[in-house]
């Protein structure tokens, strides 16, 4: 195809992505194994996503929003990483910030979310532990759009995960990343977003 013989050109119409994390970085190493990710972010100087990031070779950037005066700031510099890097899709695995006005005025419908439950079942920092109190049989894992909400957005795709009877909340919680690990690759191979090859 015109893609295979002319990479170049087929690589100029592919989306190019930043991960943002807060932490561990699990869902950041699941991406990056399978995709080009042109750079991480973190806002925290010691979050064990930077450790991945080195090991896979991801370049990382680091800064946290009390160095700047403000939010607005803050977010005014991410916009500049973001610009620099020609970055047309922000993914947001375990970033634990609301994406403010400065950020989103400029990058709004080019953001997206993983949240650990079925959106809008169990919005905010605590979607698996809240499921696993209100003992449902079954939860999921929702992407979605970035709206200023907290998980309000326009929901991309989601699965259900079931919760199973002799379940602790570990066999659970494992169950929720694992769909996680499926369903992120899936949607960033929808959007258009760049893999790598083997
Ligand atoms: C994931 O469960 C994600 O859904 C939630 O935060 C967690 C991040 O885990 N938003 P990790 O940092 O990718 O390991």
């Amino acid at each position: 195809s015109y893609c295979n013989q002319r990479r170049q050109e087929c690589d100029n119409q592919m989306k190019r992505i930043a991960i943002f994390a807060s932490g561990n970085g699990s869902n950041f190493q699941v991406i990056a194994e399978q995709f080009k990710v042109h750079f991480v972010f973190s806002d925290h100087r010691d979050a064990f996503v930077l450790k991945r990031a080195e090991t896979l070779g991801v370049p990382a950037y680091v800064f946290e929003l009390k160095e700047f005066a403000d939010k607005q700031a803050y977010e005014q510099a991410l916009i500049d990483l973001l610009d620099k890097h020609q970055i047309d899709l922000v993914v947001l695995a375990g970033y634990m910030k609301i994406i403010g006005p400065t950020l989103l005025a400029k990058y709004e419908g080019r953001i997206i979310n993983i949240h650990p439950a079925y959106l809008p079942e169990f919005p905010g920092a605590h979607g698996i532990e809240d499921a696993w109190e209100a003992d449902v049989p079954e939860s999921g894992v929702t992407v979605h759009w970035v709206d200023s909400g907290v998980d309000t957005g326009q929901i991309i795709k989601q699965v259900r995960v079931p919760r199973l009877a002799d379940d602790h909340l570990e066999q659970f919680e494992e169950r929720i990343h694992a769909a996680e690990y499926q369903l992120y690759p899936t949607v960033l191979e929808a959007l258009g977003v760049e893999m790598i090859e083997f």
